[in-house]
């Protein structure tokens, strides 16, 4: 058994394929100023004929390069998506015989908490002596959800995927998670199909997905902060769900945090769902931002409505 779960390796993967805010202004009745002003967002990634599963591949590659593991020394690998492949098998599965590991691997969906929700099961499998060393994975093609005609939705998803090496250490890692979900708030934001075998698309309802956004991810931050006996001079960073620039400031203005501590990249990948939290945390740590020893907050709501925050020291 291990006292903490540590993320030893980080890595991302971006498809080349980019749709700038002119680009959807060609196709829909919107423009660069409404889409940058209400949103931060000025272009996002799009596969072509990438998969979730490939977009997973360089990014779990990536970050097992930078753990220093070798797949074949991974006891789980949890991947969360919203947009799997196929029905069956798990994404995960898939991922695993790309990589060359052998060990358990499956899927988690909790939209875009996705990777917090499977971030915090690695922890628990961890923690309790079932495995030393976990890939978490979030990928996505949102792309292939998006209905490109409406200008509510199609404006804010991206495709991408980020990845994180967890392991079992004696040395501080994950401080503190929480998870919640409340399934009352399906129709507010939703795949828009009844039955599996019914082609949907994502259907929301914006207002309504803002203000709760805000207060809870602004509580849960609260929360995670006095739990761990912290307050908010003591983070180093907060490593947000990529959602929408005027939620992220929202939040850090309500947790009196400077947005100078705020990794932000949804100006260049738009909303990636479960992959955009390790993406930005990739990111962040390879250009220099985040070290070893830095205090990190990682928090995240999707659909319909599923949220949770991690708290952990690098
Ligand atoms: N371009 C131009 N105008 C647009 C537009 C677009 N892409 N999308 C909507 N509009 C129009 C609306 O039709 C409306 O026009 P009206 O006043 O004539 O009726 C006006 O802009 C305002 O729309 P509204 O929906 O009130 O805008 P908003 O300020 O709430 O911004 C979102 C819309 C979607 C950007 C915002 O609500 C949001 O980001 N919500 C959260 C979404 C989210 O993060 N979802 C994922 C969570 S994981």
């Amino acid at each position: 058994m291990s006292k903490f779960a540590r993320i030893i390796g980080t890595g991302s993967y971006l498809p080349p394929g980019i749709v700038s805010n002119d680009d959807l202004s060609k196709t829909i009745n919107t423009s660069d100023e409404w889409i940058t002003t209400r949103t931060g967002i000025k272009q996002r990634h799009k596969v072509d004929k990438e998969t979730t599963c490939d977009l997973a591949e360089i990014a779990s590659k990536n970050a097992l390069d930078m753990a220093g593991i070798d797949a074949k020394d991974l006891d789980l690998i949890i991947l969360a998506t919203t947009t799997p492949d196929k029905i069956f098998p798990a994404t995960a599965t898939m991922l695993q015989n790309a990589i060359g590991a052998s060990c358990p691997a499956f899927d988690i969906q909790s939209v875009c908490a996705g990777f917090i929700f499977a971030l915090t099961t690695a922890e628990q499998y961890i923690k309790t002596g079932m495995a030393k060393n976990v890939l978490v994975v979030g990928s996505e093609t949102m792309s292939r959800i998006v209905d490109w005609k409406d200008r509510s939705t199609a404006i804010l998803f991206g495709d991408g995927a980020g990845a994180v090496v967890l392991s079992g250490s004696e040395e501080t890692g994950i401080l503190h998670s929480s998870l919640f979900s409340d399934g009352s708030y399906v129709s507010s934001l939703q795949v828009n199909n009844n039955y599996i075998n019914e082609t949907g698309f994502i259907e929301m309802s914006g207002n309504e997905v803002f203000k709760i956004a805000v207060s809870r991810l602004s509580s849960l931050a609260e929360e995670t902060l006095k739990k761990a006996n912290m307050s908010s001079d003591d983070l180093d960073w907060m490593v947000p769900h990529q959602a929408n620039i005027r939620i992220i400031s929202a939040v850090a203005k309500r947790i009196k945090t400077p947005m100078s501590k705020v990794i932000v990249t949804l100006e260049n990948q738009g909303n990636t769902s479960a992959a955009s939290i390790p993406l930005a945390l990739d990111t962040a740590i390879r250009d220099g931002r985040i070290k070893k020893g830095d205090n990190l907050l990682m928090e995240g709501i999707g659909g319909g409505f599923s949220w949770g925050g991690v708290l952990a020291q690098l």
